[in-house]
């Protein structure tokens, strides 16, 4: 609920408090666990200190424009040929109720010296404490540059510490959980890299140090964008933090001319009182309803990639299609290497016809083979790249992002496409369309992406600077697109593994590739870490032949490698053609019981027991939506010392329902399994197990 009382704006969710006071800015006064919003006229006053900072309030400010006396991280800066001045003044404000789940609260406001309105948005989801904030800035006058553009901001109360925990990675270490405690000054993560990147992801939780994964106040925040971003943490002399999130400054620039506007990615943040867990489970259930396109049952796929590389030829393909269709697979998809002269990384990106060496009867008699043995087909492509050694390439040169007359860098041997370019982007909706529509049976594509962006320009104008961001929006106008065309089409995002992964690109996505880490004790690591701030429901992962040769010396048995894979969206990825009878019958069996159980490990609230970073145990409880299927994945590394198994206390729970544990005789309390919990029978190295319970 959105209310107003003197000024002061009162956004009530179910759980928090966000209040607003409209005094030399528009500031926060609170935001957090529920009080009484109209009580805090007390807070509002006038908070000096000398001619340096005059009034404290401007670093609270919500949407702060350059030019006001802050200096703090602004959100708006412009440029006139004459003029650069803001003086934005407040004209009005709307609420409105948009649906049964969302309330919208909109502050207008316009400069006094040019034609330009800002207009502030906070969309309020009250049942999962979340409010997503965006900008729209309309232009009325003369042509005006933005030079940097944010989409929020927001304060959390004054503590005395401040630790923030943000997701690192690398290619095939991606997710990695960090601690940062502020200390004052400014830290901020983003990419330049023209794509979300592994390094860091746009996502952060902020405590006071003493949060867990069960306790503590928690302020978090995400920031849908998959080009240059940045949110930046700034912990003033004064002891407020402001978090500042939108379009990285780096290399920015956007000229609006007269009639046109801008609206900025969205920033979701959200608030629990529950700790991190709950911080997950609330951003899970959020973006299931609110963020992903669709709300279906995952399928179990087979991709080739590990088992064949580029070498996917119709034979080998067939072989792996039959077997993987006996085992129960759902849906084949051949990834690289089924188009141009697509040998190896090298040639042939760009070149997107059937190869008719390892297809001579085109890609249909394979789809149609694939059909036969009862499975849906799926297809890799990455369009937004190019080999020089390419007929693409080759036929426009001048299609690719370099600064002129210089040769652009490459990196796995490709450069990158210009997709804002009218003609690129027709090129790609067209061989995409074409794809689609000359194979009804595609079904799904997995759209990868192994570049970061350089060279990102054209000529040496304010324009160049807009590609960064035009980037982005024209991939996710191509993905609208294809996705209005072919609405059976299900699309699943990889950059090199996971990097882009973020709300922006999950609008179109129904899964993403975590990472090409298929080891499953590696994807422990990674697959917790993405826990924090993405759902189950979009997580791919793989069963594959990286934990047992593949020249790695991993050792992790099958078991174990599958409840890694079954923690998310079950896929197999290895070179299923060289299995024995008995390792496909395993396959099998394993393959069944995940479709037993995925709807609660897609659709369930899902509890970090215990961790691989802290303890010899891992294990992550699933509990379906309707409380009676309950699910634990548990894993033991290694055991050492005639070491005892920490009992596997459970969460979740009804404290007086009795539940029934597989295995057990004796039903246990809820109580019982969420003081004491249940043993596990663990033992010896890479050991694992899945734990099935019944609410009776
Ligand atoms: C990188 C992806 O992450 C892999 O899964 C695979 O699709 C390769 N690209 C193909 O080139």
């Amino acid at each position: 609920m959105i209310t107003l009382n003197n000024n002061i704006f009162n956004i009530e969710t179910k759980n928090s408090s966000y209040v607003l006071a409209k005094d030399v800015c528009l500031h926060n006064v609170y935001w957090g666990e529920k009080v009484h919003g109209e009580d805090l006229t007390y807070l509002v006053k006038e908070r000096g200190h000398s001619s340096f900072d005059p009034n404290l309030n401007l670093e609270r400010d919500e949407y702060s424009f350059w030019t006001s006396y802050s200096f703090l991280e602004s959100c708006l800066k412009v440029s006139y040929p004459e003029i650069r001045k803001l003086d934005m003044i407040y004209i009005d404000h709307t609420i409105e109720t948009i649906s049964k789940d969302l309330e919208r609260l909109s502050f207008r406001y316009k400069n006094s010296y040019s034609d330009l309105y800002v207009t502030l948005v906070y969309d309020v989801y009250a049942e999962y404490d979340i409010i997503s904030r965006y900008a729209e800035i309309f232009n009325d006058g003369e042509e005006v540059i933005v030079e940097n553009l944010k989409s929020a901001s927001v304060s959390v109360p004054k503590m005395d510490q401040y630790r923030v925990k943000y997701l690192t990675g690398k290619w095939a270490a991606e997710s990695q959980i960090n601690d940062q405690y502020l200390t004052t000054g400014n830290f901020t993560l983003q990419s330049r890299s023209g794509n979300t990147g592994p390094h860091f992801n746009p996502s952060f939780a902020l405590d006071n140090g003493s949060a867990t994964e069960d306790s503590g106040n928690v302020w978090f925040g995400l920031l849908g964008f998959s080009s240059n971003w940045q949110i930046s943490f700034e912990r003033t002399i004064y002891n407020n933090v402001k978090i500042t999130g939108g379009i990285s400054n780096f290399d920015f620039m956007y000229t609006l001319k007269k009639g046109e506007s801008f609206k900025t990615p969205v920033m979701t943040f959200g608030f629990s009182s529950g700790g991190y867990g709950e911080m997950s489970r609330k951003l899970h259930a959020f973006e299931v309803e609110h963020i992903f396109p669709k709300k279906k049952l995952g399928r179990v796929l087979y991709n080739s990639w590990e088992a064949t590389w580029f070498d996917v030829r119709v034979e080998s393909q067939k072989e792996l299609a039959k077997r993987a269709a006996g085992m129960g697979v759902e849906l084949f998809v051949i990834d690289d290497g089924w188009f141009g002269q697509r040998h190896n990384d090298r040639a042939g990106l760009g070149d997107w016809y059937v190869n008719q060496d390892k297809f001579p009867n085109g890609l249909s008699e394979f789809i149609s083979y694939v059909k036969s043995l009862g499975m849906d087909f799926g297809i890799w492509v990455e369009p937004e790249a190019v080999n020089p050694d390419s007929d693409l390439y080759r036929a426009h040169p001048d299609w690719i992002y370099r600064f002129k007359d210089q040769e652009p860098l490459q990196a796995r041997n490709q450069y990158t496409l210009n997709i804002s370019k009218k003609e690129v982007k027709e090129f790609i909706i067209d061989f995409m369309s074409k794809l689609l529509s000359e194979n009804k049976d595609i079904t799904f594509i997995k759209w990868d992406m192994n570049k970061a962006l350089t060279d990102v320009s054209l000529g040496n104008t304010a324009q160049d600077k807009e590609l960064w961001y035009k980037h982005a929006k024209a991939l996710y106008e191509i993905w609208a697109d294809l996705r209005a065309k072919f609405p059976h089409v299900e699309f699943e995002v990889c950059s090199g593994g996971g990097a882009r992964i973020d709300l922006g690109i999950l609008q179109y996505s129904d899964q993403c590739w975590p990472s090409d880490n298929t080891d499953a004790y590696e994807r422990l690591f990674i697959q917790e870490g993405f826990s924090h701030f993405y759902a189950p429901r979009i997580m791919t992962a793989w069963v594959t032949d990286a934990s047992s040769d593949n020249g790695r010396k991993y050792c992790r048995p099958y078991s174990y490698r599958f409840h890694s894979s079954m923690m998310g969206m079950l896929g197999i990825g290895a070179n299923i053609s060289k299995f024995s009878d008995e390792v496909l019958e395993e396959f099998k069996k394993y393959i069944a019981l995940y479709k037993e159980i995925r709807e609660t490990v897609q659709y369930g609230k899902q509890y970090r027991l215990s961790s691989v970073r802290e303890s010899s145990l891992h294990a992550v409880e699933y509990v379906s939506q309707d409380n009676n299927e309950i699910l634990i994945f548990a894993f033991r590394q290694g055991y050492q010392f005639g070491g005892v198994n920490p009992n596997l206390v459970l969460n979740g729970l009804d404290p007086n329902a009795l539940y029934q544990v597989e295995g057990m005789e004796q039903t246990l309390h809820g109580s019982t399994l969420m003081k004491i919990g249940i043993e596990t029978s663990l033992w010896g190295d890479f050991d694992s197990q899945l734990i099935r319970i019944k609410r009776v």
